[in-house]
């Protein structure tokens, strides 16, 4: 298949490309789209054979289900058979943006949308070009992430051309994303809402519009390495995001920290590999081992950092890195975000120095 690539530019869309891919979506066909988050690999959500199509192109397994794009509330009512009262309240503050809500769906969206569930996920997006798609389309947009399945989610149209081309119909490139993590997902079919992924609409952001949520105790066993809990969304289940070279993330006093990566990127150079080193700003003049060291963001500049995260992953396989270290992210707000994505990455790899 011949993939199609539609420059539009997000301050000033052309109708006219909108309709090009919106027709598209029309005939059961795949865009690819930005969205403030990631890009999305978008089909009619209503048509089975276009959600079992994005598993396809993706190589997604099946049982893990779709986020449905809406854009404007009222498309929710009508797959939804039950939206509680918190949810109208988080819709009223948190849409269009980086929040994706799982309710309990009617007949409308099919099983293959759902992954074989009986709820469904559903976000508004703020960015332009998506809101536009949606819109002239006149359908509701299915899109997981647009990479190929365990790579990380594209935050740029030429990591959705490396990952899918020739695999889907259209891409359309509106630039890099704003964002660069996908969204919160908050589970509303829960007694206390749960969070299942970790966003820019933090636990406490919610708490302060709602009153009590929880975090699903399955991610916070699988960040902290602890116990086996799985959690509850089938994808976070996943192996997800790994770079091919070995990435650990360590934590303790900076110092500490950096002798302990200088130590490992001589022998590991020694030995012939590539190495690379992920730290803050003020921390770089500590490291000069490594083949590279790549500087993710000020302290306390989380966005910085989720901002390039998936990026710095994907370079990592291009420049044939074989050993990545990073410095740890931790802290609260977006930054449980970032390390929940990270520790993903980095097959839950920590190690402690220091005292
Ligand atoms: O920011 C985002 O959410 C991006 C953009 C494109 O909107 N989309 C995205 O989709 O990240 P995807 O498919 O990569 O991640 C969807 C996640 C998966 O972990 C999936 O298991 C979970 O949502 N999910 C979807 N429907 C669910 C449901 N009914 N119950 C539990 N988890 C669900
Ligand atoms: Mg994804």
């Amino acid at each position: 298949m011949k993939t199609i690539r539609l420059t539009i530019d997000k301050d000033n869309i052309d109708p006219e490309l909108i309709e090009q891919a919106a027709g598209v979506v029309r005939r059961g066909g795949l865009v690819a789209f930005p969205t403030e988050t990631v890009y999305g690999l978008g089909a009619d959500a209503c048509d089975p054979d276009a959600a079992r199509s994005i598993y396809a192109a993706k190589g997604r397994p099946s049982d893990n289900p779709l986020i449905v794009h809406i854009w404007d509330v009222s498309q929710l009512y009508t797959i939804a058979s039950e939206v509680p009262e918190v949810g109208k309240k988080l819709f009223d503050a948190f849409w269009p943006g980086p929040m994706t809500v799982i309710v309990k769906k009617n007949g409308r969206i099919p099983r293959e949308t759902t992954g074989g569930l009986d709820t469904v996920a559903v976000r508004m997006p703020s960015h332009p070009i998506a809101r536009e798609l949606i819109k002239v389309s006149g359908r509701m947009i299915a899109a997981p992430s647009a990479n190929s399945s365990g790579r990380p989610s594209p935050t740029r149209a030429d990591h959705v051309w490396d990952d899918l081309e020739g695999r889907i119909d259209m891409l359309i490139d509106g630039g890099d994303v704003e964002l660069g993590l996908e969204s919160t997902i908050i589970d509303l079919t829960e007694p206390v809402p749960m969070i299942l992924r970790p966003g820019f609409i933090t636990q406490e952001m919610l708490e302060n519009v709602i009153g009590e949520v929880q975090t699903d105790p399955g991610i916070t066993s699988a960040d902290t390495a602890t116990s086996g809990l799985a959690p509850k969304a089938p994808g976070m289940r996943y192996r997800h995001y790994a770079p091919k070279g070995n990435l650990s993330i360590i934590e303790g006093p900076e110092e500490e920290v950096a002798a302990f990566i200088e130590k490992n990127c001589d022998e590991q150079r020694a030995a012939g590999r590539r190495t690379a080193v992920l730290c803050r700003s003020e921390t770089r003049h500590l490291y000069n081992r490594a083949n590279e060291v790549i500087v993710m963001g000020d302290r306390g500049d989380e966005e910085a950092v989720a901002a390039k995260l998936f990026a710095v992953l994907r370079q990592m396989d291009e420049d044939r890195v074989d050993c990545i270290f990073s410095e740890s992210f931790r802290g609260a707000g977006v930054a449980e975000a970032v390390m929940n994505r990270l520790m993903k990455a980095a097959g839950h790899q920590l190690i402690r120095v220091g005292s």
